[in-house]
């Protein structure tokens, strides 16, 4: 059988899978990402690729292409990052760099683009025609399905969600934009929320406090969700105030879509309920024509950290076969 590897450049690591066509995990693998430097990332993610392919040719199986999934603006016909908000690409020819270093055939995709279409596939998604998929970590992707096919736009960058504009002349953006929704409900924007409200040394902010040692510089998301669990009301509001901004972004965009199901991924879904619910009052209080319509269910993602990998690697398998509906 031939299996594909599914690749997640992200800005502190670059993980690896190699994956069945049924979307199964065979191996793993797992590098740094070499400080902001393409070269270096080209290198570490073809050193990770050879890896899995000793790995999957002592199971017996050939690696036959290979997904990345990055995050950032991809051109459409996938060779180049043109732009990342919140990492170091620029007009990157990656395809062809990783090409030659790996060598296979390479597919580029958007990181929430690849997520979405693997919580499509196999997971969250399953059965749906028409889905979006919102993932909250350093910034806001997004991934839309309509009637079976992901979203591209005439460049490429459709789906582009992280960059709508929620707040007139809010906090700037990487993208060099003021108030973007990424800017609201991100991990990004839960751990600098939850680092101000410490800085401040309201007694509110104690539970936070005591987890990162007083120094607000040291609190993450992770943490706060890890409060939150234990009932603090200041890091329990911390995540309805990033659900309550993805409900009503997520309200904003059924407007346009309609889709049949809405998937919350990314590092804050972690917080599960915390975050979902909130997020699905918000949804429901800002859904256009309510009462008068279905409204789609927001469901957590469900293939977690792998789906954009998982995405990545069946998007490749499809790249190899020649397309339908000829004869
Ligand atoms: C980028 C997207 C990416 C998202 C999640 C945004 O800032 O513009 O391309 O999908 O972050 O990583
Ligand atoms: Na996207
Ligand atoms: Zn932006």
């Amino acid at each position: 059988m031939s299996i594909c590897v599914g690749v997640d450049i992200g800005g502190t690591k670059i993980a690896a899978s190699a994956v069945r066509a049924d979307g199964t995990v065979l191996a793993r693998g797992r590098r740094e990402t070499p400080a902001r430097d393409a070269d270096q990332i080209v290198l570490a993610v073809a050193d990770v690729v050879r890896e899995l392919k000793d790995q999957g040719r002592a199971q017996g199986e050939d690696i036959v292409a290979v997904g990345a999934a990055c995050a950032g603006f991809i051109d459409r016909s996938g060779e180049t990052v043109l732009f990342a908000p919140n990492l170091a690409w620029r007009h990157e020819p990656l395809k062809d760099r990783l090409e030659e270093a790996i060598p296979l055939p390479v597919v580029l995709e958007n990181d929430a683009n690849a997520a979405a279409w693997g919580e499509f596939r196999f997971g969250a998604g399953r059965g749906q025609t028409d889905m979006v998929m919102v993932t909250l970590g350093t910034g806001v992707g997004g991934g839309v399905i309509v009637a079976g096919q992901l979203l591209r736009g005439a460049h490429g960058m459709g789906a582009e969600v992280g960059h709508l504009r929620v707040v007139p002349d809010g906090h700037r953006c990487g993208c060099g934009n003021k108030g973007c929704w990424e800017m609201y409900a991100s991990g990004s924007a839960l751990v600098r929320e939850a680092r101000q409200l410490v800085a401040g040394g309201s007694p509110h902010a104690g539970g936070l406090a005591d987890r990162c040692g007083r120094d607000p510089q040291r609190l993450t998301g992770t943490m706060v969700t890890e409060v939150a669990r234990t009932g603090d009301p200041a890091a329990v509001e911390l995540l309805e105030d990033i659900g309550r901004w993805t409900g009503e972004g997520l309200a904003s965009l059924t407007a346009i879509l309609d889709p049949s199901i809405l998937v919350v991924g990314g590092g804050v879904s972690a917080a599960g309920d915390l975050v979902l619910e909130p997020t699905r009052a918000a949804f429901g209080r800002h859904l256009s024509g309510r009462g008068h319509r279905a409204h789609a269910p927001i469901a957590l993602a469900q293939l977690g950290n792998d789906a954009g990998m998982i995405g990545v690697a069946d998007l490749a398998a499809a790249s190899l076969r020649p397309p339908a509906g000829h004869g």
